[in-house]
């Protein structure tokens, strides 16, 4: 008998963070994988994550990742570090599926800078992880001469949220954190959250000639290791292959997907995505 071959384009990945943060991920995603079906979530109705409790945070991401599981992902990517740090354990004994989480970008941000400070901004629910101190405790014993200093970058999440990338305000915010962690002596900086990238333009102005480090192509790397299997070629439209749900406002969403994404690709793809859902 001939079986036809699975087109796992048709098999989506579920894509998972509070807000829009992720989609920095999915540009990576995208990037490395251009055929895979994604459907992506944003819990937006109880964003950000960052002040939130642990169990608070747990209890959401386990939530919503159900309702991506109920789609019938073939993997969950927490595209949140703050999700991952809470929640990653529970979760991958939980999912039936492959769960790839993202961390801070200690390992590279240590191989990267030249004076031996490495920067590293996150929410303070990422900060004040037992998973973070435990990945900053590898890392140093692994280089011992490089000092990590941290900043809880308030705000940046919410500048994201609302689209405002480059605003005054964002500037001020953005210099605020940026100069404290260049005060440490910090030449390199991790961007420590998935929300941050949107904001690289404001951070490069503050941060000058200081490396920026960012997780989204790692994740998609390590995305490609878990897949069971490689997504089919596939002549889908971008509309076909990206999907949104949102805990959220559906039309705002949908909006700053497009202009985030568009960001994030400088304008290479056109994102007219669909089925933008509301759920709870
Ligand atoms: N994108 C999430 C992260 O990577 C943002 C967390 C939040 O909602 O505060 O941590």
């Amino acid at each position: 008998m001939l079986v036809n071959p699975v087109d796992t384009s048709s098999t989506p990945i579920g894509v998972f963070d509070s807000g829009a943060g992720g989609l920095s991920v999915v540009a990576a995603i995208r990037a490395a994988l251009p055929t895979q079906a994604i459907v992506y979530f944003a819990d937006t109705a109880f964003a950000p994550y960052g002040a939130r409790s642990d169990r608070e945070i747990l209890e959401r991401t386990q939530l919503c990742c159900s309702r991506l599981l109920d789609r019938g992902v073939a993997a969950l990517v927490i595209a949140c570090n703050t999700a991952t740090a809470n929640a990653i354990d529970e979760l991958r004994a939980w999912a039936p599926v492959p769960v790839v989480g993202v961390e801070p970008g200690l390992k590279p941000a240590a191989a990267v800078t030249r004076n031996g400070v490495v920067g590293v901004l996150a929410t303070r629910a990422t900060l004040s992880s037992r998973r973070y101190r435990e990945l900053l405790h590898k890392v140093s014993s692994q280089a011992p001469q490089v000092r990590f200093v941290d900043h809880a970058a308030h705000g940046w999440v919410e500048l994201v949220e609302s689209g405002e990338l480059d605003s005054v305000h964002t500037r001020t915010l953005v210099r605020q954190a940026v100069q404290a962690l260049l005060d440490e002596g910090a030449d390199t900086l991790v961007l420590g959250c998935t929300h941050y990238p949107f904001l690289r333009r404001a951070i490069e102005a503050v941060a000058g000639t200081a490396s920026l480090i960012e997780t989204g192509p790692a994740v998609a790397r390590e995305l490609q290791r878990r897949l069971p299997r490689p997504p089919a070629p596939s002549s889908a439209t971008d509309g076909d292959l990206l999907q949104f749900e949102s805990s959220g406002d559906r039309e705002q969403f949908a909006a700053l997907a497009a202009i985030l994404l568009a960001v994030a690709d400088g304008g290479k793809r056109s994102h007219t995505e669909r089925g933008v859902q509301r759920q709870r």
